[in-house]
């Protein structure tokens, strides 16, 4: 695993923010509601705190880019930090496993550092920008699965923008029958990181923010991945639908996505 200052201080934060979300798993915590479906915890905060302030003391002219305090914008020139102090607030809330924290550095808009911590695996994964991927410190790749038979693919159901649901489930329906298996774990963050090191041969999903895709777009890239928007471009990152997956499983996936879900569904949102 490559040595790199920006590396090194992404998972430090990270390992700061998975210490204080155990702490709170251990002596209990408050969940509320922040909006429609979508839940918010002490955890969630004190670990956004925790993160924030390993980052600013080692880089202190950075921008900032986080689920809980920031606010959701476009991305600069400038270094920005995206952070997802709990992706997977649902599952953490209902002591369901999988649940991560996402550190992200990119640099005029193109992500360098990527580091995902699932908590109750304490699985590492992170990236470096044409370095390669790693998970807790050893190299990954996605899979070779060509024929989606064979296929296992991460999927997600959106919390608040339920418009698709219809063509949503006519696509799951014909992807039951034809793969070999769906998950839904209930973190895009992991479900990314695991097409990076080939548990999953694809995932897809909406309504996604930047901080839960991140810094695992670019562990996904790094293990050799592809990450798309549902029309195979490049508005992923705020655009909210996304395909990932080896070459194989997002060619399968973004011909299925383009037979099933309606053309004016597929755009980007932003
Ligand atoms: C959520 C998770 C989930 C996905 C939701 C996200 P959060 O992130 O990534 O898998 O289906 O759309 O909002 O809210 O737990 O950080």
């Amino acid at each position: 695993m490559n040595k790199n200052r920006d590396l090194d201080i992404a998972r430090k934060a990270a390992s700061e923010g998975v210490r204080v979300i155990k702490e709170f798993k251990k002596n209990g915590f408050e969940v509320r509601q922040k909006g429609f479906h979508d839940l918010i915890t002490d955890a969630d905060i004190a670990a956004e705190e925790a993160i924030l302030s390993v980052i600013r003391n080692s880089f202190p002219n950075d921008d900032i880019l986080a689920e809980e305090s920031a606010s959701y914008g476009s991305l600069t020139e400038n270094r920005t930090w995206i952070i997802d102090p709990i992706d997977g607030t649902t599952n953490f809330a209902h002591d369901f496993p999988v649940y991560c924290t996402s550190v992200a550095l990119w640099v005029n808009k193109q992500p360098r550092v990527g580091v995902v911590v699932e908590v109750t695996r304490d699985e590492e994964f992170s990236a470096l920008a044409g370095e390669g991927a790693w998970l807790n410190g050893r190299a990954i790749s996605v899979s070779g699965t060509k024929n989606p038979r064979d296929g296992f693919v991460g999927t997600g159901f959106p919390y608040d923008d339920l418009s698709l649901v219809n063509s949503y489930l006519g696509l799951f329906k014909v992807l039951m029958k034809e793969l070999q298996g769906i998950r839904r774990p209930g973190s895009a963050a992991f479900d990314l990181c695991c097409v990076a090191c080939g548990r999953f041969d694809g995932f897809y999903e909406y309504s996604l923010h930047i901080w839960d895709l991140a810094a695992a777009s670019l562990i996904i890239k790094e293990a050799g991945g592809v990450i798309t928007d549902w029309n195979g471009g490049e508005g992923w990152p705020f655009g909210q639908r996304i395909i990932a997956g080896n070459e194989h499983l997002h060619r399968y996936l973004k011909k299925m996505i383009q037979e099933y879900i309606p053309e004016k569904d597929r755009e980007n949102v932003a």
